[in-house]
């Protein structure tokens, strides 16, 4: 039994504050609602573990994917998303997402984002399984720190909004399935405090650190999913997990993104004996879904004995490929590599989790007064496999339809303040929680990764079973709540993993290979 907090409090004895918007998390989704709800005339306070420069979206290179150019339209939009998703996209949040997207992603052009453009026109390059060109970029491939210069500076700009930095969240108060608020520590005083919020956002971001090899930064421990399990809320799709297939693999260097559009700028997938090989694995070759790239490249890997493929841009054009990929080029540069000359070295890694805390049409979750959006969140708009660049658009709509629908939860007023206590944790064991987090990764990664059988599984199931006596036991540590978190949703994504017995999208089994018409269908878990 899962229990429901941490720690051992009791709110009466904490200092507490209250806004009307309490949003958990800085990326483009919690900064994007903050505005909007401050917009609308709200207070917010919102809170990020770190700083709000520390986030998948300050990482995000290839882009924001947007019908807006010329030949596009959200209809095609949308059948490329179905298609990426695998069977399991819902229908009307996708319809949503290529509709209302291209109006937020002006919304931010009006903001200040510098999106890249041939004289006043918008550039658009395009990423695996898009049949258009729609996906905007900024400074080449810095999208996601421009967009994040942007919102945060806006957001800035605004005197009801508070920006609270180093505020781990630690379990959300819930009681009669109604969210009232969070307890959350103070990274660098220690100090617990009770933040109450009329409407609670969960914007935590990704999961992708649950794996030894990941493109997502330290930050991204699955936080808001465990804390809305813990709290009672439903979670959906959690064994659907995108590994980008090409992340940089050199010793001494971190898996480094290399951006799709770098393929869609016309890089090819070389294996280790130089030979081309994604024409034999699907018509649209090195911009196929990026499952199957990553499937390939993992079978192109075992046929050779090689630790990486290669990705070659030595026959586009040298110039061309060092304004459009400024970021990449250094960074590789960092490492020796001249990326107009070496063939890169790439394998795939864990980047984005299309599972998380199930929410409506409007980013609802299962409790009342408790939304989620972005990556944390699960609308099923990416089905079993999310369409490149249309994650950055996700965390922007529903951002925005939170504070449509929160306009409603705001009009009844809360008419009492529950307090909140826990004495039942008993103390902090003695164990090493550093290596116990890398053990988690490493079976993660082996056993709940790309290619997953019921052997590895259950493997990986016995291992969360070890360790989940730690549930009734308190941690005072935030990198300790941090191991619990990645603990509570491994065992999540094991558990969905085993009992999805088929392949669909970012699941793959290799004794189930098939996709099953049965299993075109949802695992929802709650505790
Ligand atoms: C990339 O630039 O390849 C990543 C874009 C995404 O994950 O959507």
């Amino acid at each position: 039994m899962v229990q429901k907090y941490l720690v051992n409090f009791d709110s009466r004895e904490l200092p507490q504050q209250e806004a009307e918007y309490l949003i958990i998390g800085g990326g483009i989704a919690g900064l994007f609602t903050a505005w909007a709800a401050a917009k609308a005339g709200a207070s917010v306070t919102l809170l990020t573990k770190r700083t709000v420069a520390e986030s998948n979206t300050d990482r995000a290179q290839g882009g924001i994917a947007a019908a807006l150019g010329q030949h596009d339209s959200p209809e095609l939009h949308m059948q490329d998303t179905l298609v990426a998703g695998a069977g399991l996209c819902d229908e009307d949040a996708v319809r949503i997402l290529v509709n209302e997207g291209p109006e937020r992603v002006k919304e931010l052009i009006d903001m200040g984002a510098s999106f890249d453009r041939t004289g006043n026109d918008l550039c658009f390059t395009r990423e695996g399984c898009h049949s258009q060109d729609r996906i905007l970029h900024a400074q080449g491939d810095a999208t996601g720190a421009e967009i994040l210069r942007t919102l945060s500076q806006n957001v800035a700009a605004l005197a009801s909004v508070e920006i609270l930095e180093n505020q781990y969240v630690v379990d959300l108060l819930v009681t009669d399935n109604t969210c009232y608020g969070v307890l959350a520590v103070d990274q660098i005083s220690g100090q617990f405090r009770i933040f109450r919020g009329r409407v609670v956002v969960l914007a935590t971001g990704g999961s992708g650190r649950l794996f030894n090899y990941t493109t997502n930064p330290e930050v991204a421990t699955a936080d808001g999913i465990a804390l809305a399990y813990r709290a009672g809320a439903e979670v959906m799709d959690m064994e659907f997990i995108q590994f980008h297939p090409t992340s940089l693999v050199l010793p001494g260097a971190p898996r480094f993104l290399i951006s799709e559009a770098v393929r869609g700028e016309g890089a090819l997938l070389r294996n280790a004996r130089g030979e081309r090989f994604m024409p034999q694995y699907h018509g649209m070759a090195e911009l196929a879904p990026r499952d199957i790239v990553s499937r390939a490249i993992l079978s192109e890997m075992a046929k050779t004995g090689a630790e990486a493929v290669f990705l070659d841009l030595t026959h586009l054009d040298p110039d061309k490929i060092k304004e459009r990929f400024p970021t990449i080029t250094l960074t590789c540069a960092k490492y020796g590599l001249d990326i107009t000359k070496d063939f890169i070295p790439v394998a795939p890694a864990a980047h984005y989790m299309m599972g998380g805390v199930k929410t409506d049409l409007w980013g609802e979750t299962s409790i009342q007064r408790l939304f989620a959006c972005g990556e944390t969140s699960c609308t099923a708009v990416h089905g079993a496999n999310r369409l490149a660049s249309n994650s950055l658009l996700d965390g922007l709509v529903w951002g925005g339809r939170i504070v449509q629908r929160a306009a409603m939860v705001l009009e009844n007023r809360l008419h009492h303040k529950p307090e909140f206590y826990c004495d039942q944790l008993r103390p902090t064991p003695d164990i090493d929680f550093r290596e116990l987090k890398k053990k988690l990764q490493q079976i993660m990664g082996e056993k709940v990764g790309p290619l997953r059988t019921a052997q590895r599984l259950a493997e990986a199931l016995a291992f969360f079973d070890r360790w989940s006596y730690l549930q009734s036991h308190e941690v005072r540590e935030t990198s300790q709540m941090e191991v619990r978190n990645m603990l509570e949703v491994g065992g999540l994504v094991a558990e969905t993993a085993m009992m999805r017995t088929e392949s669909r999208g970012g699941h793959f089994r290799l004794d189930y290979p098939e996709t099953a018409e049965r299993w075109r269908k949802h695992i929802i878990l709650k505790r």
